[in-house]
């Protein structure tokens, strides 16, 4: 165990996400890996402190806004239900939803700002440079080739305004051997590397507001009715402001210096070089460390909106199950390496691991206890044999590498190993053959051995697969007739051989991890695409409907009927009696003169007594009728193709 803290705290973020767009993989990758991060820190007996939110001002949501005619605050008000709602369906537990648009994190920003501005670490003058608006960024000339972006790619801006300036230029020793003195501070160390010679490069002073001109949607500058605070300078902000800064003294002691700021290779700097700079300008500790994971990719490409390849969470756990893609997620990559999403690679791990490995061995150990023991959790006897003290060992080794590979964020490599001893187990089954002892009544105390045997293995995986897949990871607890929640659970008391009480009833249940049939699953998709198909009309057999303009010339209610209108309709020469279903929608009144679009050539049918010469055509969502109209005025009885 580790305890290399005085006070046993524990405070993870995630980076809070712009409300521009909806989330997908990459947010839920951060959020899951803190949420794992998380809960194995509860685990280990640290009060855990854990945060994520939106970010929710700046240029590139008072776009995205204006394109939907929504203003910046209602676009976050509708995007942040969507990371809200997420969340749970993901089984993650946050401890703290910020938003940067609430009041307490407003007034931070200000206090801070104004702090700064005192001290003269902010300054007035002019910026003259371009600037990113995806990816909210200021970009001097000599930084760049052309005018795109060197982190997207994208066209940037010229501006040329007033503003204000943080002195960031003054930092830059310090900061270089605060990077120098506190390793760890940022992570992986290949990261870290390019951080540091990003400073030697030289720190020029950072603009840190916007005109009122160019940028309305962001926080007030306290001190000039002209100017709205950067974005990032806002969005950063947001990490003390959840630990309670200037507004609860004592959480703000207990939890600050975050322990871990997880955040993607794309925001690093940000988080390390102006965030570091700016702690330090306003006398604050700088968090202990930033970790930056590694990028995915989808089936070999770049995720984004106009390749329509962007992986949608919902789905994910709507289809593979929540604590599947988590497993999938934090297995397939080293943590801090990029990595590539496919469904045939999650298929595989679900149905090798999961099903496979974890499934089989849980199903097989409980219909064994259930089958030889009537579902008691038997005694291991005194006598171990050479298999019985392999797997003991195997398991006290998983341990001890677990905590070290989670500490260091080695999150895959942690499941791996919890997987080496998953197997191990699975071996044990294969040396021990207890199906074949289970026949032989004066093999009872040998089986009971095995059983107990495999059964604590179960339970120890348990506990550490928890922080991973704490639903799944309760209902392999509760199969083996468990009690204690998993989440009171506590290392140092629980992860330890032979803690297993015997005696226990098994609860044998449905099957943890259901293969996926890929073979059913294709077949399904090909039939849905043949479907598609047959849905697809010939233009041919489009152009057998003669569709034409027709004008309403006269309209009366039919009788005995709430629902129908008899209209009188003329095609140019001709003439035609359609009756409608449009009387909940339209009056008689309000349906006369307008020009419609008329089937004509259908086959007449009689309703109420009165022939129906055609059909209207109207456009329906669930109890919403429109009919379709004319755009501009035409001859009635022109041909519509
Ligand atoms: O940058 N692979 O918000 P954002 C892995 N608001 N992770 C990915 C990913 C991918 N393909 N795409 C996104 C912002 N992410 C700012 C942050 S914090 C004070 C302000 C994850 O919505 C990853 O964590 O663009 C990345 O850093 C983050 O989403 C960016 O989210
Ligand atoms: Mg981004």
């Amino acid at each position: 165990m580790e305890n290399n803290q005085s006070k046993k705290t524990f405070y993870i973020t995630t980076p809070i996400y712009y409300v521009n767009d909806v989330p997908h993989i990459g947010h839920a990758y951060t959020t899951i890996a803190a949420d794992v991060m998380a809960r194995y820190k509860k685990l280990s007996g640290y009060d855990v402190l854990f945060s994520t939110g939106t970010d929710e001002h700046g240029q590139k949501i008072a776009s995205s806004a204006e394109k939907v005619n929504l203003t910046p605050l209602e676009l976050a008000d509708k995007v942040v239900l969507k990371f809200k709602n997420l969340w749970p369906l993901l089984n993650i537990e946050y401890d703290d939803f910020i938003r940067t648009t609430e009041p307490r994190h407003i007034k931070v920003v200000q206090e801070i700002f104004n702090k700064l501005y005192e001290n003269g670490d902010i300054y007035k003058g002019e910026y003259e440079g371009w600037y990113c608006v995806p990816c909210e960024t200021f970009w001097t000339e000599t930084q760049l080739t052309d005018e795109t972006c060197p982190t997207c790619g994208k066209k940037i801006e010229k501006i040329k305004e007033e503003s204000y300036f943080f002195k960031m230029s003054k930092y830059q020793d310090r900061i270089l051997s605060y990077f120098e003195k506190n390793p760890q501070c940022i992570q992986p160390k290949a990261r870290r590397n390019e951080i540091i010679n990003f400073v030697k490069g030289g720190l020029k002073d950072q603009s840190v507001t916007r005109t009122k001109k160019s940028l309305k949607w962001g926080i007030d500058v306290p001190f000039d009715d002209n100017h709205v605070i950067y974005v990032w300078y806002d969005a950063l902000l947001n990490y003390i402001t959840v630990a309670g800064y200037n507004i609860d003294n004592k959480k703000f002691e207990k939890y600050w210096p975050a322990d871990i700021h997880l955040v993607g290779k794309d925001i690093l700097r940000f988080h390390t070089v102006i965030w570091f700079t700016m702690l330090m300008a306003a006398g604050i500790e700088p968090p202990r460390m930033v970790f930056a994971h590694g990028w995915w990719t989808i089936e070999g490409e770049k995720m984004s909106k106009s390749k329509g390849n962007v992986v949608d969470p919902y789905e994910m756990a709507e289809e593979f199950g929540a604590d599947a893609f988590r497993y999938f997620l934090m297995r397939e990559v080293s943590f801090g390496q990029d990595g590539n999403f496919s469904k045939d690679l999650m298929i595989k791990r679900i149905n090798y691991d999961l099903a496979n490995d974890l499934g089989n061995l849980v199903s097989r150990t409980v219909a064994m206890i259930t089958q030889y023991f009537n579902k008691e959790i038997p005694k291991a006897g005194m006598e171990k044999e050479k298999y019985d003290v392999e797997l003991e060992d195997f398991a006290v080794k998983t341990i001890k590498k677990y905590y070290n590979q989670m500490k260091n964020l080695s999150l895959n490599a942690a499941l791996e190993t919890i997987w080496q001893f998953i197997r191990r187990t699975n071996k044990y089954i294969d040396q021990t053959e207890p199906w074949i002892l289970g026949r032989d009544n004066s093999q009872k105390e040998r089986l009971s051995t095995i059983l107990y045997n495999l059964a604590e293995s179960i339970r120890i995986s348990t506990i550490l697969i928890y922080p991973f897949m704490p639903v799944k990871a309760k209902e392999i607890w509760e199969q083996l007739g468990l009690e204690t929640g998993l989440e009171k659970i506590r290392f140092d008391e629980d992860a330890s051989w032979g803690k297993l009480k015997p005696g226990i009833s098994v609860k044998p249940g449905k099957i943890v991890f259901p293969r996926i049939d890929t073979k059913k699953k294709e077949q399904k998709e090909v039939k849905e695409a043949q479907e598609d198909k047959a849905n697809i009309i010939s233009y041919d057999e489009f152009k057998k409907i003669d569709l034409r303009v027709g004008k309403v010339v006269s309209a009366e209610e039919v009788m005995g009927t709430d629902k129908l209108l008899k209209l009188e309709v003329t095609l140019g020469k001709e003439k035609r009696t359609i009756v409608a279903g449009v009387r909940k929608h339209y009056s008689a009144e309000e349906i006369l003169g307008k020009k419609i679009v008329v089937v004509t050539n259908l086959q007449p049918v009689k309703l109420r007594g009165i022939e129906s010469q055609g059909m209207l055509l109207a456009a329906v969502d669930k109890d919403n009728v429109v009919l379709l109209t004319i755009d501009k005025d035409i001859t009635e009885g022109s041909k519509i193709q």
